[in-house]
């Protein structure tokens, strides 16, 4: 094996992900679209390791106990389709606060995806490799790819129709997403865990399930039509329903805050003043609102004034995960 360095772009989900239809292939029990961002991202370094164990370094410092091992049986699927049985250091660094909501394991997984292809040797194509980024976490198989992007569900067993792939898109949507960031540290239940509890004890997670298709259908044909209008409706839709079926949880489950539910709040002001901006929210307090590039500014300048609000960052449609060195 050779040292390959990748990097990888966040995405935030328009209609989410949440639940899983088998547990050992992590297969999604919903499909899901994205759009991969222009900031926000992993960095990840994969090395020959002379030592019995993978070694696992995020943000300068040595990881241990669960995270390596994720991190450790990524990388045996890769040693396994490589015939090869070296170590390896894999060395990260993120330019997203970790596990903070902002879907760090999403870029996080794809870099890995990508570094551990190259530095094994192994050819996959882009598809084969959101299927292999799946595995780690299912966000991460559509930062493989750039801009908006489909994670079919798939019916298979094994997997191989649970794959990513880019979506048409009207070349009159010019969009950015402006992220609001409501808190700082971690979050207490990451996605994986939170949406295992959901499935487990929610009423409303069959119902969150049965009618996510017909969202992910519409959200689909509104990229493709350039209607901003259904595509934003479709995206508050697909966010509250998967936080309902989260909050109907026993114990339940949420991830917001008071500045969240203000910033909302404040989406939806704008809506009634004509300005077309549209919210999202993931397993964290942050909010991530849709709107045109032309209105993006004020739209951020906007909420940077709601009292609890941190930080806000615009971002656009980004590129694919790649292979630095
Ligand atoms: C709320 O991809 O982090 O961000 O597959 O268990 O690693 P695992 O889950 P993950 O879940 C993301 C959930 C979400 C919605 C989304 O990104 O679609």
């Amino acid at each position: 094996m050779r040292r390959a360095t990748a990097y990888a772009h966040t995405n935030i989900a328009l209609v989410k992900y949440w639940g899983k239809r088998a547990v050992a292939l992590n297969l999604p029990a919903t499909g899901s679209l994205s759009l991969t961002l222009d900031r926000f991202g992993t960095e990840t370094t994969v090395a020959p390791h002379d030592d019995d164990d993978d070694r696992f370094v995020l943000d300068g410092e040595e990881v241990t106990g669960k995270e390596r091992a994720r991190v450790s049986s990524f990388l045996d699927m890769v040693r396994a389709l490589a015939g090869s049985r070296a170590r390896c250091a894999v060395t990260s660094r993120n330019d997203v606060p970790t596990a903070a909501g902002l879907a760090s394991s999403a870029s996080a997984f794809a870099a890995l995806a990508t570094a551990a292809c190259a530095a094994f040797d192994v050819d996959v194509d882009a598809r084969a490799r959101s299927i292999l980024a799946r595995r780690g976490s299912g966000s991460a198989a559509r930062s493989v790819h750039g801009g908006f992007v489909i994670l079919h569900k798939g019916a298979r067993d094994d997997g191989e129709d649970c794959f990513a792939e880019p979506v048409a898109v009207a070349p009159s949507l010019d969009l950015r997403l402006v992220v609001v960031r409501c808190a700082t540290g971690r979050k207490k239940t990451g996605s994986t865990d939170g949406m295992t509890l959901t499935e487990r004890t929610s009423p409303y997670f069959s119902s969150w399930v049965a009618t996510h298709d017909a969202d992910l259908q519409a959200a689909t044909r509104a990229l493709a039509d350039g209607d901003l209008a259904s595509l934003g409706r479709t995206m508050e839709r697909s966010t509250l329903k998967m936080h309902a079926s989260a909050l109907a949880a026993d114990p339940g489950l949420w991830y917001f805050m008071p500045v969240t539910v203000a910033v909302m709040n404040d989406v939806r002001a704008m809506h009634d003043e004509g300005v077309p901006a549209y919210f999202t929210m993931d397993a964290g307090p942050h909010v991530k609102i849709l709107c045109k590039s032309t209105d993006a500014d004020r739209v951020a300048a906007r909420v940077a004034a709601i009292a609890g609000v941190l930080g806000v960052e615009i971002a656009g449609p980004g590129p694919a995960a790649r292979v630095l060195a």
